[in-house]
């Protein structure tokens, strides 16, 4: 069992946990998602990595109810515990095997949209201990779901946006990187992670920018394994599986209202509560 050490909330409707997971935390990359179990009967969640240290042991996921079992480990307290917490699955972000000379030359701008803020923090902080301080956006659509701020204050640049400008810059995340742009900021690399129609747009904006531009597709997943086919792409014409091949991938390569259709199709926990409810 995977006991929770620390429950609490980071939104009206946004989680924290942290895990005791030594063996996760021990190997964990930036980039990498888990997999949970609330019980033995209980689906697989796979879950992005919010935070981990490797001391204490402990590994930090955040999330956002958006169907049955979700709901259900929303209700789970410090104290409680995790039947599985599997990992680490996927790929690290890229800038973990490069050469640390090269990448301290790079001027990296992450771009954070909402629940997609809490992937983004293990790879700034990781940047910032070695040396890399990169620029980071994170939006909102208003002011109380603005989440992690000072975490990200202490290891990056930060702006911050929020859709109905409630809160710091007005807008999406996309006029801020035009404002940055507009101001005299040069990115070689832009790493966008937040919901689909977010990297898509991201996406548009940095070919024409002509900044390489790297997204997460974990959002498709279903089962984490590579064994449902449900988190298929097409990246750059070729067929590519999120969650063994990424979940991070070229932004500019993939096809997004493709995997947009594919992620209706599947709705990942509300389409498998309608199957376990017809069985
Ligand atoms: P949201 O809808 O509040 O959007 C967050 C921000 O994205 C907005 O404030 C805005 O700045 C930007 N955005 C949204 N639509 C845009 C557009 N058309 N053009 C430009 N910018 C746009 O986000 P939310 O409700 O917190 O997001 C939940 C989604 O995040 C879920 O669908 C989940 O799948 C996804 N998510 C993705 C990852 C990942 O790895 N990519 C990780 C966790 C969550
Ligand atoms: Fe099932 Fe990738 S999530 S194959």
């Amino acid at each position: 069992m995977y006991k929770i050490l620390k429950a609490d909330k980071l939104a009206a409707n946004i989680y924290r946990m942290v895990v005791d997971a030594p063996r996760v935390a021990k190997h964990c990359q930036p980039g990498q998602f888990i997999i949970v179990k609330l019980d033995e009967k209980g689906e697989r969640i796979p879950l992005t990595i919010c935070d981990y240290d490797r001391e204490k042991g402990t590994v930090t996921i955040v999330f956002q109810p958006i169907g049955e079992s979700t709901t259900e480990m929303a209700q789970l307290q410090t104290g409680d515990a995790f039947e599985d917490f599997v990992g680490p699955l996927g790929q690290p972000s890229e800038f973990v095997t490069e050469d640390l000379e090269e990448l301290k030359k790079k001027r990296i701008l992450f771009v954070a949209g909402g629940v997609g803020t809490a992937p983004v923090y293990p790879q700034v902080k990781w940047l910032h201990e070695h040396g890399v301080t990169a620029d980071a956006i994170i939006g909102a659509k208003t002011k109380d779901l603005v989440i992690l701020e000072k975490e990200f204050e202490e290891v990056c640049n930060l702006y911050v946006t929020t859709d109905d400008g409630s809160y710091k810059r007005k807008g999406m995340v996309t006029q801020t990187i035009k404002d940055l742009v507009e101001e005299g900021k040069q990115y070689d690399v832009c790493v966008a992670i937040g919901p689909m129609i977010m990297m898509k747009f991201v996406c548009l904006l940095t070919k024409e920018l002509g900044i390489h531009t790297i997204v997460s597709m974990n959002p498709i997943m279903v089962d984490g394994t590579g064994m449902c086919g449900a988190c298929r792409l097409t990246v750059g014409g070729e067929v590519k599986f999120a969650c063994v091949d990424g979940p991070e991938f070229d932004g500019h390569l993939v096809d997004f209202d493709q995997a947009m259709k594919r992620q209706q199709m599947y709705k990942t926990e509300e389409g498998r509560a309608v199957l376990k409810a017809k069985e």
